[in-house]
This record gives C-alpha cells, structure tokens and sequence, in this order.
C-alpha cells in the first residue's frame, strides 16, 4: 500500500463563479512515493500548477483529500499547515524568483534563515549549496550578472536550503536553453538519487522524461489513463 506520502484523492477544485466558472481539477487521484520524480505533464489549462499548488498547501480542495507526510492536510489548523509546508516542501518556478539586490550567497542564505529561523551556519551553508551546485566563483554575484540557467540554479539551492524532504517545481526549464534545462534536469535527479527527496516536475518539456521515474498526464482537469510513459 502506498504510504501516502505525498497524495491527492479525488481531489476536485473550481475556480470562478456561475458562467465563469472553472472546474480546474476534476477528481484527481496521485501518490508520489517517496524518493522518485515525478513528471506532470498536459496542455495549458489542464490544471498542473493546480495540482502542484493542492500538494504544496498552497491551495485547499473544494473536495477531496491532500496528504503530506501521511498527515491529511485538511485535517491541520491554518498555523499547522503552514509549519508542515516549511518543513517539508520547497518551491522552485519559471521565473526563478530571486531577490535582485541580494548577492548569491544570500539568496541562499535567506532561504534558510526564513526555513531554520537558525543564523549560525547560514552563509556555510549556503556556500556548500552552491558550490554542489557548480557556482562557487558566483557566491557574490547579485542575479543580475547571472545566466538564466545559474539563476535556477541558485533558486535551486534556497529552495532546498533547509534540507526540505519534498521538492516542487512549476516549469523550471521553460526559460532555459537545452544545456542550462539539461543542468537542472541533472541536479533535481541527483537530488532524488542522493538525498532521496521527493520531486513533482511540471513541464511542457519532453526531455524531462528521460530523467523522471513516471509520467503523469493531466487533460482538462483529470488524470488521462496511462498506457505509456511508465519508466520503470
Ligand atoms: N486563481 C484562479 N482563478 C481563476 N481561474 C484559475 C485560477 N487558477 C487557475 N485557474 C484556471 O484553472 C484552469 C487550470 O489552470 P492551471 O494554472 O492549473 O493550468 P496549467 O496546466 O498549469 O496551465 P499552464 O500550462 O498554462 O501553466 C485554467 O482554466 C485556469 O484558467
Ligand atoms: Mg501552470
């Protein structure tokens, strides 16, 4: 049985009122095990950012069931879900989303400040972050003067600033050329293979596959029935 680690069950959501109304998520049911990544994938308004934003407590199902960590999320006070999502999810998005004043480093280390709440050990942290992560001469760097791929790569390394076991992310090789897209494709497999974490990838890009232990295809608000795709 699976563990319910990360799962939505009949997950159903509209967004809108009346005429303008829109069933984003239509009963979607998705375990995604521990240690694997997992690819989300369906045409634009298919419903992918929602589902990735139920799993990140983002947003709540209008009916069905969310679990985190086997907790079920609609069961939680507000101020329980929010210390459940900083402990146990992180974000990554299209747009990077890094602060344009701040350094690399402190990027990173802001990251964890905002997780931890710890100050010690922030800027040796976020330094061993970035040098896994091949940026070790851009520490002071403020994002300006850096590439579209080393922005997602610092993007990477604050959202997993914290050691967070569950790892989101919304297009992030979309803004990408293929060498930066394959880099980030590389770093968030390794962060399934050698840290174990758990990872939700929704992309429009078919490289993905490749690096994704399943596929999960998502058409006008439900999951499409799966006769390919399934990666061992
Ligand atoms: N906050 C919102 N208010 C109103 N409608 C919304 C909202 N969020 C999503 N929708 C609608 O729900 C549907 C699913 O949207 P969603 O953003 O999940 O799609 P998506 O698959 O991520 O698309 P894309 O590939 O363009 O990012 C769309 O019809 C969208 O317009
Ligand atoms: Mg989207």
């Amino acid at each position: 049985m699976p563990d319910r680690f990360l799962a939505v069950e009949e997950a159903r959501i509209s967004f809108g009122e009346g005429d303008a109304r829109v069933r984003a998520l239509r009963g979607v049911s998705a375990t995604f095990e521990r240690g694997t990544l997992s690819l989300v994938m369906g045409p634009s308004g298919s419903g992918k950012t929602t589902l990735l934003s139920l799993l990140g407590c983002l947003l709540s199902p209008d009916e069905g069931t969310v679990f985190v960590d086997g907790v079920a999320v609609n069961e939680l006070s507000a101020s329980e879900k929010t210390v459940l999502r900083r402990k146990k999810i992180s974000f990554v998005f299209q747009a990077f989303r890094l602060l344009h004043s701040l350094s690399a480093i402190d990027n990173v280390a802001l990251g964890l400040e905002i997780r931890d709440g710890r100050r010690a050990d922030q800027i040796v942290m976020a330094r061993e972050l970035l040098l896994q992560f091949g940026l070790g001469d851009k520490l002071n760097r403020e994002p300006s003067g850096l590439s579209p791929g080393e922005k997602q790569r610092v993007a990477i390394a604050r959202a997993l600033a914290g050691n967070p076991p569950i790892l989101l992310a919304d297009e992030p090789t979309a803004s990408l050329d293929a060498e930066a897209g394959r880099s980030i494709c590389q770093i968030l497999r390794s962060q399934v293979d050698k840290n174990g974490r758990t990872v939700v990838v929704v992309s429009h890009d078919p490289r993905w596959k490749e690096f994704a232990d399943r596929t999960i295809t998502l058409s006008d608000g439900q999951i499409k029935p799966q006769a390919q795709g399934q990666h061992a």
